[in-house]
């Protein structure tokens, strides 16, 4: 099986206008999280979509996506968790319960707020994955990087031709994501920021794939502008 998880859990509090989760928030007269839904679903690159959201938005999100004629067998909505960490393990768990965890199994974890992902991203990811146990999208670094120890003073300039963003999304063998998130201890738990990571803390390889400069993820309010301008150039490129 391939399954895609939209991780929507969280409430966006960086996103000091929202008034609402970000990802509910409309770009180019639309919800970020449709965008990322029908991405999802016009690559037709997935047996199963899974979207786990913020438990007080459940009901919410449903009847958008009823409203909206999205709602189909292979979409599924669950409740995310206090921590990206547990909402990743609701997905896991949610997958055992219904399925059961096959070594073939494959799993696309993307962010709600990063609506501009591209039909290669995924492909390229899921295709790695017949090669390696996790993969990520990554773009160069183009500003010049700053070591600043303690938050004032720069101590190095790291080569910048070494390093890179990691975007979402981060796609792995099911089995090795399970394993790897089974065996985290809590403090490694507290050292995790990317999806990635879980698998890195735990030795495992982790390859890339190329990103794309556009695929942003929605953070704070300048990115709604950011995002509403991308949007609308592609809406008038589709056309
Ligand atoms: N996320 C999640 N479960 C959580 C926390 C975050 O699924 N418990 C999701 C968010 O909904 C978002 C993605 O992880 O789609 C990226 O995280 P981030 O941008 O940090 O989102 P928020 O946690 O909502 O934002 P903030 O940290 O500003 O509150």
């Amino acid at each position: 099986m391939r399954y895609a998880a939209i991780l929507a859990g969280g409430v966006g509090n960086r996103m000091k206008s929202a008034h609402i989760p970000k990802q509910f928030l409309e770009i180019a007269g639309k919800p970020i999280i449709i965008w990322t839904l029908e991405r999802i679903m016009k690559s037709a690159l997935f047996d199963e979509i899974i979207i786990a959201i913020h438990p007080e938005w459940n009901e919410y999100l449903k009847t958008m996506i009823r409203d909206r004629d999205l709602n189909r067998s292979y979409v599924k909505v669950i409740d995310g968790g206090k921590e990206r960490l547990d909402t990743i393990r609701n997905v896991i768990d949610y997958i055992d319960k219904t399925h059961g965890i096959n070594d073939s199994d494959k799993i696309l974890i993307h962010d709600a707020v990063r609506p501009f992902v591209t039909d290669k991203i995924m492909k390229d990811s899921m295709d790695a994955l017949d090669q390696y146990p996790a993969v990520v999208a990554a773009i160069p670094a183009t500003d010049t990087m700053l070591w600043i120890e303690d938050g004032t003073k720069v101590d190095s300039m790291p080569a910048r031709s070494k390093l890179f963003h990691g975007q979402a999304p981060d796609s792995f063998q099911l089995t090795v994501l399970r394993d790897s998130l089974d065996s985290l201890s809590d403090e490694e738990k507290e050292t995790i920021t990317g999806t990635a990571q879980i698998c890195l803390t735990k030795g495992i390889e982790i390859h890339t794939i190329p990103g794309d400069v556009e695929n942003i993820k929605l953070t704070s309010d300048g990115d709604l502008m950011i995002a509403e301008g991308i949007m609308r150039e592609r809406i008038e490129r589709d056309k």
